[in-house]
């Protein structure tokens, strides 16, 4: 049975049960503790905390997953991937352990021409929670399954949780006996490759707290009402059904190694070490893709990293595998056409995927190129130093900055003979993953402790006015400080407020949040921040100007007009921006991120190599032109499905609610899904300047922007620089640039005037300074300070041209120039002066250490530098000495 097949099976089960069908969401859901979704029932989170309420009581979904945890075992087991399918089905307080048992059982074991999957019951195997009698029980009653064929297991393995803070609970597994050909008889204690957990069911009741991934947690609280979370592992399943050994010879995954033997020329089944390449090559391609899809580009920190590493070892695989053309958009070709029919965005954004995975490859092959240098390096300086083990930080330099794998680092070294200290990478390594996950975290706007949060939410969602009024009656549904409910706040203070009722808009979208105020009849205070919790609750942080803010007092929220004025100017501008943008360089220049606030935007979109000046400056005149036409803004409010049929552009990352805000300017011209302020007319966005358009990174450029009167501002600025230059060249403005140009020109003569000049001085002082030579035992000697000031580059030219004019002459030359604290000198001699056993070189340590210098070089020419330039005078008499000195003792 094919992947597809078991998706829709699974769906149309549920939904026959009365389960909600609900799409994949992103994998990119905002948690503070997750880097992607890992499970199915991330999505339904604050349903299960209780934080908002479920909008059905029960739904059903096939979720796309990531996990990374562990990608060095991908490839080497049969299981092991790090882009899977989840499908689950999930109640909210609704039904619990015997109906989860029991839908779980008939789609496993319903016949194939009945819409089931049709294993045999016989092959079935349960693992409860130790003390779950009820479950056991039910495993008999329901499926009949014979009490050695319900095994125990403790928290370790019949407990669940995201690994992080949230819902858990203990959880029963379904295992299907794979044969005896697989491994030992006994049941998923004894071997879980034979018997290969297929599904698991979660009992969520319980919130758990910080701490590792197994056991070592705390339980918090129970959950408001008992759940049922499921997971599914489609491929594991599709791999059964499909009787093939493991998950990469799944229909949708084996494409991959296909294409990867084609490109290779070698076989899949031939060679072990070749068969991990291509199995990695094949997970890698899903994950890599399925990522960029849903808006993460390669970077250093956080999810890029992941991503950059999966990339790159898709690259390097293909390598070992003797492949060495450019291998990532071809793969990517083949994960479009295999995901496409489920996943229909990345048929539709697939012009921004390649390009953002042919920049990391190109990159890749550059580093690639690079490292093996640096690598080569080290290794022969390792080498000649008789060493053969490579540290750990060069190692780990040639990971961060290269992007070396360690695996490759490893091989390299092997084939040097080397050894590499892996110990001393890895702690670095620990090091560097300890910043990216506080890195992560830090990121979010975090609201550690949700209970406080989860309370007033209790009391119900803020209804936000803000689209239709500026100030609004309400009442204060509660005061937190540091985290902890207050009564009250007095003046000075900076807590947060929650209001029942509240115009401020929260930071969402790009868009900053509103300024304002909220007052009472001798209160005050002063908005600072407003941001969003679980998407329901408005928590407006303030500053107690005056009075004292009370829980349940009535106030006035207000927005300040002239902020939301420029906020709406902003936002509504990065629309016409962005649709202007992709109107002029096709709609694979997708929007990846925005921000903007009053009087200016910033939008970052998918876009390799940078924009031409005459490509900004169209950008901006069809902005601008957008602006002229006064194209009517339109809020049209419909479902997630109507949305895509008018065309509008959502984008990644966000979540979307069962109704959606499309915001339309000039109709079809530009939509987009946004729950953002915006103007009526485009006229009232005012000027839009844009100011200039830069790289955040591989395939990611970014457009900044003035709008409204900022804009006015900006452009009167550069007016006034153009004035005041025109002034000072004493032109019309219209005149300048020529007359900078001829400037330029006449500057340039003037320089190289100035050159020719300098040079014949040099020569001709070098004339005078060779008339002051003094005899020394029949050795003309110049030694003399030159003023200061004199480069050193110089300072060499005259020394030469000074010994030059010595001629045949025995002759030594040593001349000194200081410049502040520092002081230069040069040596020389003549060939005859080096007859009687004068070397520049050997006269330096004679007089060096009087000007706190070191120096040296050859018996013709030496130089060096001192930082003492009082002692100049005694170096001169040293020169005089030492030269003296040499002559009596030949
Ligand atoms: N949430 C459960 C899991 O991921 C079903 O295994």
């Amino acid at each position: 049975m094919q992947t597809h097949e078991i998706v829709k099976r699974f769906r149309e089960h549920f939904e026959k049960a009365g389960h909600t069908v609900v799409p994949s969401a992103s994998l990119l859901l905002d948690d503070p503790n997750l880097l992607f979704v890992n499970a199915g029932m991330v999505p339904f989170k604050p349903y299960f905390l209780g934080e908002a309420p479920a909008p059905y009581e029960r739904a059903t979904s096939v979720q796309k997953c990531v996990r990374t945890g562990d990608i060095e075992e991908v490839g080497k087991t049969a299981r092991h991937l790090t882009f899977f399918q989840m499908a689950g089905n999930f109640s909210f307080g609704d039904y619990f352990k015997e109906d989860a048992i029991r839908f779980a059982w008939s789609l496993l074991t319903n016949p194939v021409a009945e819409g089931g999957f049709g294993l045999d019951p016989e092959r079935l195997w349960a693992t409860v929670y130790l003390d779950d009698d009820e479950s056991a029980e039910l495993w008999q009653k329901i499926a009949g399954l014979p009490p050695e064929r319900v095994q125990r297991r403790d928290v370790e393995d019949n407990y669940w949780s995201m690994g992080v803070p949230g819902p858990c609970g203990p959880c029963s597994e379904i295992y299907y006996d794979r044969g005896p050909e697989h491994g030992a008889e006994g049941g998923p204690i004894v071997d879980e490759d034979r018997y290969l957990e297929v599904w698991n069911l979660v009992f969520m009741q319980n919130e758990r707290g910080p701490g590792g991934a197994k056991r070592d947690y705390p339980i918090i609280g129970e959950l408001p009402a008992k759940n049922i979370d499921t997971g599914l592992g489609v491929e594991r399943l599709a791999s059964v059904l499909q009787g093939v050994d493991n998950v990469y010879e799944t229909d949708l995954v084996r494409a991959v190694i296909t294409r990867a033997e084609q490109l290779s020329g070698k076989r899949y089944g031939d060679d072990a070490t070749d068969d991990v390449r291509f199995r990695v090559i094949a997970d890698h391609a899903r994950s890599g893709v399925m990522l960029v899809g849903d808006g993460v580009t390669p970077g250093n920190e956080a999810r890029g990293y992941v991503l950059r590493r999966l990339l790159r070892r898709i690259v390097r695989s293909s390598r070992l595998l003797g492949v060495t053309e450019p291998v990532l958009v071809t793969f990517a070709e083949t994960v479009r056409d295999e995901m496409g029919p489920t996943y229909p965005e990345l048929v539709k954004d697939f012009g921004r995927i390649v390009n953002i995975v042919r920049a990391e490859e190109e990159t890749f092959l550059q580093t690639l190129s690079a490292g093996s240098k640096i690598f080569d390096t080290a290794a022969t300086q390792l080498r000649s130093s008789g060493g053969s083990t490579l540290p750990g930080d060069k190692a780990f330099q040639l990971h961060d900055t290269y992007g070396f794998p360690i695996d490759l680092t490893l091989e390299m070294a092997a084939e040097a003979g080397l050894t590499v200290d892996e110990q001393g990478f890895r702690d670095l390594m620990a090091e560097q993953r300890a910043r990216a996950k506080a890195d992560a975290a830090s990121r979010k706007t975090g609201h550690g402790d949700q209970s406080v949060y989860r309370e007033l939410l209790d009391l119900g969602a803020t209804e936000f006015t803000g689209y239709g009024e500026l100030t609004s009656e309400a009442s204060v549904r509660g005061v937190v400080r540091d985290g902890q409910r207050v009564r009250s706040a007095g003046e000075g203070e900076i807590v947060e407020v929650v209001l029942d009722r509240t115009p401020l808009y929260a930071e969402s979208g790009g868009q900053e949040s509103d300024a304002g105020t909220i007052v009472a009849d001798g209160v005050e205070l002063e908005v600072v921040d407003v941001q969003k919790v679980a998407r329901k609750l408005w928590v407006h942080r303030v500053r107690v100007r005056n009075g004292e803010v009370v829980e349940g007092q009535q106030v006035q929220a207000r927005v300040d007009p002239e902020w939301r004025t420029g906020a709406r100017q902003g936002h509504s501008g990065t629309h016409v921006v962005h649709a202007a943008l992709r109107q002029v360089l096709g709609p694979t220049a997708l929007q990846s991120g925005s921000y903007n606030k009053p009087g200016y935007l910033r939008l970052d979109f998918a876009w390799t190599g940078g924009l031409s000046e005459a490509t900004r400056s169209e950008i901006e005149e069809v902005s601008n032109l957008a602006v002229r036409q006064d194209l009517p803004v339109q809020v049209v409010y419909t479902d997630m499905g109507g949305a895509q049929d008018m065309g509008a552009v959502a984008l990644f990352g966000e979540t979307y609610d069962e109704t959606v805000r499309v915001v339309e300017i000039g109709g079809p011209w530009s939509r987009e899904l946004c729950g953002g302020t915006h103007v009526e007319h485009s006229s009232q966005i005012g000027p839009i300047t844009l100011l200039g358009e830069s790289s955040v990174g591989s395939g990611v450029r970014r457009l900044e922007a003035y709008v409204g009167i900022e804009a006015f501002r900006y452009l009167a600025q550069e007016r006034a620089m153009v004035q005041n230059v025109a002034t000072l060249l004493k032109v019309p403005d219209a005149e300048v640039p020529g007359r900078v140009e001829a400037l330029v020109e006449r500057l340039r003569v003037a320089e190289k005037e100035l050159e020719r000049l300098r040079a014949a001085q040099l020569l001709s002082s070098a004339g005078q300074l060779a008339e002051r030579a003094v005899d020394v035992r029949g050795v003309s000697l110049v030694a003399l300070a030159l003023p200061g000031g004199t480069s050193a580059g110089d300072l060499r030219t005259i020394a030469l041209e000074v010994r030059g004019r010595l001629g045949e002459r025995p002759g030594v030359v040593a001349l000194f120039a200081t410049d502040g604290p520092k002081v230069a000198f040069v040596v020389a001699t003549t060939a005859a002066a080096r007859d009687l056993g004068l070397a520049a070189g050997k006269l330096v340590p004679a007089f060096a250490p009087a000007v706190g210098g070191r120096g040296g070089g050859k018996p013709d020419m030496a130089q060096g530098g001192g930082t003492d330039p009082s002692g100049v005078d005694a170096a001169l008499a040293a020169v005089s000495a030492e030269v003296d000195r040499a002559l009596a003792s030949r």
